[in-house]
C-alpha cells in the first residue's frame, strides 16, 4: 500500500514539511539499523480523534530506546502530546501514527556514543493492514524461519532491527501464496507473527505465548488479554506447541496494524470450522466498540486529539 503523505512530521520539539524530514546516508541507522519505533492508531469516534492507549505505546518506545541505552532527550508525555500536535496540525484522521527514534549523523563506528538522537513522529491515513474482512479470516502458514532467539536481538525492544527477521516471514509467506506467517521460537514452540501476537482458542480457553516465547509485548495482546477477562473468557499464557495450531477451534491475531484479524487456516489446515468464531468475534466487538465510540472507554484507553479542521484521509 503507497504511503499517503501529510504536510508535517514533528522533529525534535517542531513541526517540519514532510518532504524536510531526511537524514544522511552516513548515518548511524541507516549502517546498522540503530532505530527503536512505535505504531500507533489514532481513531475516529463522533467525540473526535483519539489515540488508542498514547501512553502505553511511548512507554514502549522509552523502555525499548532504554534497552539499547538510546538516549532520548522527552519525557513520555512530551512524546504522547507530539502524536497529538501532529494529528492536529495534519489535519488527517483516523490515522497511523508512527513515532521514530534514530541514531543520528555524528561517528561511524559500531560504538554510538556521541552520536546524537533524533526523535521523529509522522501520521498518514492507512486501512486495513491483512485485509480479512469482518466474516472471513485470512489463511497463514508456519514460517520455515525462527524467531529472534534470546540474548540476541531483544524481542522486548521494538527496534527497526527486529524487522529484518519479520521481512524474511512476510516475504517467504507472501511468495508462497500466504497472507502472513507464523514463526516458532528457537526451542519449536508458537511466538508470533512478523508484525502480529497470536491468540488460539481451544475448549473456551483463550490461549497465548508468553513474553518468553520471543514476542513482543503487543499493546493490543495486553488489551485482548484485558477484554477476555473482563468476558469471563478464561485465558492462559503458556508455551503452545505448533500442532495446537491445527487443532485449535479459533486462532487470531493481534496488533495495532492487524487490530483484530482472524485466521481461517494455518499450513492448509483450515481452523475449527473455517469461520470467525465465537470468541473471537466477541473480543472484536468489544475493541471495535471503543475504537469507534459505540462502547465506553472504561479502560481510560483513548487520547482525545483537538483539532481545528480534517483535511482529510
Ligand atoms: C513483531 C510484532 N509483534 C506484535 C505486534 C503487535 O503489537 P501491538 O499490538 O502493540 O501493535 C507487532 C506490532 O507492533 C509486531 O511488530
Amino acid at each position: 500500500m503507497p504511503l499517503n503523505p501529510t504536510e508535517k512530521i514533528w522533529h525534535n520539539g517542531k513541526l517540519i514539511p514532510w518532504n524536510d524530514a531526511k537524514i544522511h546516508v552516513m548515518s548511524h541507522v541507516v549502517n546498522y539499523g540503530s532505530s527503536v519505533f512505535e505504531g500507533v492508531r489514532c481513531y475516529e469516534l463522533p467525540s473526535g480523534p483519539a489515540i488508542f492507549r498514547a501512553q502505553e505505546h511511548t512507554q514502549r518506545l522509552l523502555d525499548s530506546a532504554k534497552i539499547y541505552r538510546i538516549p532520548v532527550p522527552y519525557t513520555r508525555q512530551q512524546l504522547v502530546d507530539a502524536m497529538v500536535d501532529t494529528i492536529s496540525a495534519n489535519g488527517v484522521w483516523p490515522c497511523y501514527i508512527r513515532p521514530l527514534i534514530v541514531r543520528g549523523y555524528g561517528e561511524l563506528g559500531v560504538n554510538p556514543t556521541g552520536v546524537p538522537t533524533e526523535c521523529y513522529v509522522a501520521n498518514y491515513a492507512w486501512g486495513k493492514y491483512l485485509g480479512g474482512a469482518e466474516d472471513v479470516g485470512v489463511d497463514v502458514c508456519v514460517s520455515s524461519w525462527t524467531r529472534l532467539a534470546p540474548n540476541t536481538l531483544p524481542s522486548m525492544a521494538k527496534a527497526g532491527a527486529n524487522y529484518m527477521n519479520s521481512q524474511l516471514i512476510k516475504v517467504e509467506a507472501v511468495l508462497n501464496g500466504y497472507v502472513e506467517g507464523i514463526a516458532l521460537d528457537t526451542s519449536g514452540y508458537v511466538s508470533e507473527g512478523s508484525g502480529e501476537n497470536i491468540f488460539l482458542v481451544r475448549d473456551g480457553k483463550l490461549l497465548t505465548p508468553p513474553l518468553g516465547n520471543s514476542v513482543l509485548a503487543g499493546i493490543t495482546r495486553d488489551s485482548v488479554l484485558t477484554v477476555a477477562k473482563e468476558l469471563g473468557i478464561p485465558v492462559e499464557e503458556h508455551m503452545i506447541p505448533r500442532e495446537m495450531l491445527y487443532i485449535a477451534d479459533e486462532v487470531f491475531f493481534t496488533g495495532t496494524a492487524a487490530e483484530v484479524t482472524s485466521i481461517r487456516s494455518v499450513d492448509k489446515i483450515t481452523v475449527g470450522d473455517g469461520g470467525v468464531g465465537p470468541v473471537t468475534k466477541a473480543i472484536r466487538a468489544e475493541l471495535f466498540g471503543i475504537f469507534d465510540g459505540s462502547r465506553p472507554d472504561k479502560y481510560n484507553w483513548l487520547t482525545p486529539v483537538p483539532v481545528r479542521q480534517k483535511i482529510g484521509a
